[in-house]
């Protein structure tokens, strides 16, 4: 027992997981229902030989630096952008994520808010509840047609093509764009590769699917959303900062583009000035993966990956596999 290796899990993940590590290691846990606070995180992790990481935690090198002990931090979600990864290859350090495994869930999460924003779903149920409702009316709640429509995929990789096939009930003519070409989607849905220009203006319905990156960070703003049609809607499943959420809402809001159905926002859990009071958006608190078998196997995934880096190994689902040299 004495020289069992010690992990940290900075938030409780399903318990798949949990017993996994707990079968070679000793676990502790955050056992609060919330995010670490900086130092809280510092002071748990500093003598710990791995560590079981959520996207609200910030890994940087500071962190690393505190913790030398630590073989390995395993992201449980398959975005990356609060770990630093150069300053973890330049120590040697593994790092992965979970992706694969909430692909479907999250892709079929951009289709729920697709069809509530275009259909009108969360307003509509409002008024039901309201008791306002006065019976069947030829004019009311009129949305957007999906059937037959055009969908544009900014970011065809796993998640955005997986959205791009699901529209093959839906008769839908689909876009992508991608630094990369992604012919098996061509071939299996008859996606069409057009620059960012092109998608955002001929698109009905623009959905977000490329990781935060710098280059990424507000690739969605005043000037692009100008390009798509007035008619049009943005769905973002992604990360919040890749669309300028004040210029979403006054593009929402004056009529630039007819609506948006968002699971993630720039500065979590605040939202933008104004954003929900509109009625022509669906919000969602970051819960595209939030299915059981999807949570599951991410959290097994997360610890089988913890468990390679503090035994030394290289993870399944490495994010910085260079170091393995
Ligand atoms: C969730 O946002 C994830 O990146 O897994
Ligand atoms: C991740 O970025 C994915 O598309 O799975």
């Amino acid at each position: 027992m004495a020289d069992r290796k010690r992990v940290y899990v900075t938030r409780r993940i399903p318990d798949a997981g949990l017993a996994l590590l707990r079968e070679r290691f000793d676990v502790s846990m955050n056992e609060e229902d919330r995010p670490l606070t900086r130092p809280e995180l510092l002071a748990a992790i500093a003598d710990v030989d791995g560590v079981l990481t959520l996207l609200t935690d910030r890994i940087d090198g500071e962190v690393m630096d505190a913790s030398p002990r630590v073989k390995g931090y395993a992201n449980y979600a398959v975005g990356y952008d609060n770990l630093d990864v150069a300053a973890a290859t330049a120590r040697k350090i593994p790092l992965s994520n979970t992706p694969d495994v909430l692909t479907d869930a999250t892709a079929d999460m951009a289709w729920a808010l697709l069809f509530a924003v275009a259909r009108r779903v969360v307003e509509s149920d409002a008024v039901m509840r309201s008791g306002r409702w006065g019976g069947w009316g030829p004019l009311q709640f009129i949305g957007g047609d999906i059937t037959g429509a055009t969908l544009g995929i900014i970011g065809a990789g796993r998640i955005g093509a997986a959205m791009a096939r699901k529209s093959r009930g839906f008769g839908m003519e689909v876009l992508y764009s991608d630094a990369f070409r992604n012919e098996a989607l061509e071939r299996e849905v008859g996606a069409r590769r057009v620059e960012l220009d092109e998608l955002l203006a001929e698109s009905d319905y623009v959905s977000v699917h490329v990781p935060l990156m710098p280059e990424t960070r507000h690739l969605i703003n005043a000037g692009t959303l100008k390009k798509m049609k007035r008619t049009a809607y943005l769905i973002n499943t992604a990360r919040g900062p890749i669309v300028d959420e004040a210029a979403l809402v006054e593009a929402l809001r004056s009529g630039v583009i007819a609506g948006a159905g968002l699971d993630v926002y720039e500065a979590e859990p605040k939202m933008a000035n104004g954003l929900a009071e509109l009625a022509n958006v669906v919000i969602t608190p970051h819960v595209a993966s939030a299915t059981k078998r999807s949570r599951d196997d991410m959290a097994t995934l997360a610890a089988r990956n913890l468990i390679a880096m503090v035994e030394g190994k290289r993870p399944e689902t490495c994010i910085n596999p260079e170091i393995y040299g």
